[in-house]
């Protein structure tokens, strides 16, 4: 299977690094015109300048915070302007972790801010472009604990669960218009968000860091952790006319560890 996104426009949310870097730069390699978007426009730069060009894809870059939602508004709006997207890749980095029990309640305004709000108002945007021409691709990068909750991550897991449930209540209402949304969801994956998570794990727990990773190895299959570009794999098929009619699902990229169907 050859995927061709030749004149697709796609804007990739938190593309400065880790999974959403790789997105760009998959989706830029299968032909389309990438929009960056994250906070650090010198990271984003670095990335601009990798991105395939080959057959005469134009890319640019946007700037904002996502803990800012009407910064964040503000940017799309700018961007679609005069612009149609096809593909909307909805990401950014993940809530801090620790027990739900000892969460400050504010850290669920952050959290739900950052991913629920942010990718509500960047779809209301890009929809009516895409309901115009009948094609569009939303696809959320959240994470494995949509299935099964991952322990010491409490208000990342309750961000989660609400990002899925609005994801698959959007894919039924814009399915008729050729619009699918869906979901990936990364296992451990080799980012800067996974070195953070193991750093902090060994230091409450006052472990070596190499005693962390084994432990974490120890419940994956493959016996090792992902690399962005497999999860970004799955993103690209998703925003590809092959994944024309997949909707309202969540394909997990975790080598086995999640215990669920
Ligand atoms: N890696 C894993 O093992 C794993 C597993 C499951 C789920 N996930 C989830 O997958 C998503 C991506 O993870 P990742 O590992 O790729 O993370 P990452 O390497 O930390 O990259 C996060 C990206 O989001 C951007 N970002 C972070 N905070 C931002 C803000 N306030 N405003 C704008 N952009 C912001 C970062 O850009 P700047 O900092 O340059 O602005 C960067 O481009 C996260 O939600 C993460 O929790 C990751």
């Amino acid at each position: 299977m050859i995927i061709h996104l030749k004149n697709k426009n796609a804007l990739v949310c938190g593309s400065s690094d880790g999974i959403g870097r790789s997105i760009a730069i998959g989706l830029a390699a299968a032909g389309a015109n990438v929009t960056l978007f994250a906070r650090n426009a010198e990271k984003l730069g670095k990335v601009l300048v990798e991105l395939d060009r080959s057959i005469g894809q134009v890319h640019t870059m946007l700037v904002a915070d996502f803990s800012d939602p009407k910064s964040v508004k503000t940017a799309v709006e700018s961007a679609c302007l005069n612009h149609i997207y096809h593909i909307l890749i909805n990401n950014t980095g993940g809530p801090p972790g620790g027990l739900i029990a000892d969460a400050d309640p504010e850290a669920f305004y952050s959290a739900l801010n950052a991913h629920l709000i942010n990718n509500h108002q960047i779809a209301q945007v890009l929809i009516p472009g895409m309901k115009g021409i009948g094609h569009g691709r939303i696809i959320n990068i959240i994470s494995t604990s949509v299935k099964i909750p991952l322990k010491g991550l409490g208000v990342s897991n309750t961000t989660r669960g609400a990002v899925a449930s609005w994801a698959k209540t959007l894919a039924t209402e814009v399915a008729e218009f050729g619009i699918t949304v869906n979901n990936v969801l990364p296992g451990a994956t080799k980012t800067g968000r996974l070195s953070s998570i193991i750093e902090s794990k060994a230091k409450k727990g006052k472990h070596a860091i190499d005693k962390v990773e084994e432990e974490m190895l120890s419940e994956i299959p493959m016996k090792r952790f992902g690399s962005p570009d497999e999860v970004a794999h799955a993103a690209v098929f998703l925003a590809s006319d092959q994944a024309a009619y997949i909707t309202g699902t969540n394909i997990v990229v975790d080598g086995g560890r999640t215990g669920s169907l």
